[in-house]
């Protein structure tokens, strides 16, 4: 979910292998045409949020490229959490440089996260790029492509209370066809000590509900199958109806995009677990179309360290929110973010942590050693104090922990039958097809004629290793 190393090989593999949504990506030039590049990094947010740049570049005349070298505009939407993910973006960065040598007059710009961290930094220190724009200005990049083209620097990052996007249609970048993200809010106001994105996308604020059902409803039609609806909180999801003053909350939201059609799939992330109601969770349960999937990151299972956190919740409160969601959809899988040796985190902590890997069975989990963001409140009131040894021997327990129980997760699926949406082929062979079950499990199974992606079809789990289910095609 999180992408702090796509190469570029990769990138171009994945949308070579998939079919393409709307887009249409062109390889050469002729005279008068003018293309953009863009490569996300980060999380899912920052891949849609690409989306609506392609769009807005569309409209302003520009056409979408998947060769830098023909590119007029190449643009990285860059992500702030780790620094890792930093580092990766500096070195894209002296890559786009090295090209612009053989094409002058080619822009480079930096969206998103890091450009709203770093804002004119970008511009004094490292004089490799022409604009800098913070995730709530892409409505005015054709402007900043204008004045960068003039020879100015163009920036804007201000942050908005108010930018959703609503009324404009994603094109759809890097898609299989089947599934799609919706953004339904932006920004965030929950300040947990360790992160970065309260600063880098600013507050919190709700899109347009029916604008959300729109979306889904033309992704539907156009033979989209799954959408998964994306906010760093969508349990505080709230909108107001400015006509008839009516509430629309997550539950809400989630049973109106169902009702969209019953053979379109919903997902939701992320969840928060001090905001995840047993409403969401009866809601989930009443349609079979909202899969039975919930990313619940705990970050650690001490409830000193949580509060430390600041994520204002502690491990009880966890607890029964995890026995919650067993109780009311006993089939729905949970997985988690988890950061390992955050400040004074002790031993015992640590383990506390490795136990609640079990307790809440997790089909998967995203870990992560803590890494020091500047500004943040963990930064300015906490001492980076676990040694960096000490932080990558936690991180390889929880990894190793984590493995087994997902295995062993995987391991009881066998036998069972599974309603398998069909994403497209399977990366190793094009003999066999991958697709997800409810519970967002990948399974692999031989091709059989007639089905395509898109469909659905069901599939016996035969055997499973920790990241994969390998079964057949059975008749329901
Ligand atoms: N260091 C390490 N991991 C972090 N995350 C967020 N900030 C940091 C940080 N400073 C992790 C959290 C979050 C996920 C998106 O990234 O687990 O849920
Ligand atoms: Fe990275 Fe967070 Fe920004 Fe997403 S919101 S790109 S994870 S810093």
């Amino acid at each position: 979910m999180y992408n702090d190393n796509p190469t570029l090989e990769g990138l171009n593999k994945r949308i070579d292998e998939e079919k393409q949504g709307e887009v249409f990506f062109k390889e050469s030039a002729a005279e008068g045409e003018k293309f953009f590049y863009i490569e996300s990094y980060g999380c899912q947010m920052n891949f849609s949020d690409s989306e609506i740049v392609a769009s807005i570049l569309a409209e302003a005349g520009f056409q979408a490229t998947r060769n830098m070298e023909i590119a007029d505009l190449i643009l990285i939407n860059t992500c702030s959490i780790r620094e890792k993910a930093e580092e990766t973006v500096r070195k894209r960065l002296r890559i786009f440089d090295k090209m612009k040598e053989n094409r002058p007059g080619t822009l480079v710009g930096v969206l998103g996260c890091m450009a709203e961290r770093l804002k004119t930094k970008f511009l004094d220190e490292e004089k490799l790029v022409d604009m800098v724009v913070g995730p709530d200005a892409y409505r005015d990049l054709p402007k900043l492509v204008s004045t960068a083209e003039d020879g100015d620097k163009g920036i804007n990052v201000f942050l908005s209370r108010e930018e959703t996007y609503a009324d404009i249609a994603p094109m759809r970048l890097d898609s299989n066809g089947v599934s799609a993200f919706i953004s339904i809010m932006r920004g965030c106001d929950n300040m947990c000590s360790f992160c970065v994105v309260p600063f880098t996308r600013g507050r919190e604020r709700s899109r347009d509900a029916f604008s959300v059902v729109a979306e889904a409803n033309d992704l539907y039609s156009k033979g989209y199958r799954e959408v998964t609806l994306l906010g760093q909180n969508v349990d505080s999801y709230k909108w107001e109806n400015p006509e008839s003053k009516e509430v629309v909350n997550f539950a809400n939201l989630l049973e109106m995009v169902a009702k969209v059609h019953p053979d379109l799939r919903v997902r939701f992330s992320t969840s928060h677990p001090k905001d995840i109601t047993d409403e969401v969770l009866h809601t989930m349960a009443a349609y079979e179309n909202i899969c039975k999937y919930i990313h619940l990151p705990v970050q650690s299972g001490n409830s000193r360290v949580l509060d430390l956190m600041n994520r204002t919740y502690d491990r009880e409160w966890y607890t029964e929110r995890v026995e919650a969601i067993y109780r009311i959809i006993p089939d729905c899988a949970i997985s988690s973010d988890i950061i390992a040796g955050f400040c004074t985190e002790t031993e015992e902590e640590h383990q506390e942590t490795l136990s609640m890997i079990e307790l809440a069975d997790y089909s998967m989990s995203y870990m992560f050693y803590y890494s020091e963001r500047p500004g943040t409140l963990a930064a300015r009131k906490f001492e980076d104090d676990i040694p960096l040894e000490v932080k990558k021997r936690r991180l390889q327990e929880i990894i190793r922990l984590q493995n087994q129980v997902s295995f062993r997760h995987n391991k009881r699926d066998i036998g069972k039958t599974f309603k398998v949406l069909i994403e497209g082929d399977s990366k190793r062979s094009d003999q066999d097809f991958k697709g997800r079950n409810t519970q967002n499990k990948m399974i692999v199974f031989p091709k059989k004629d007639g089905l395509k992606p898109g469909d659905y079809t069901w599939v016996k789990v035969q055997d499973a290793t920790s990241a994969t289910l390998m079964g057949e095609i059975v008749e329901k």
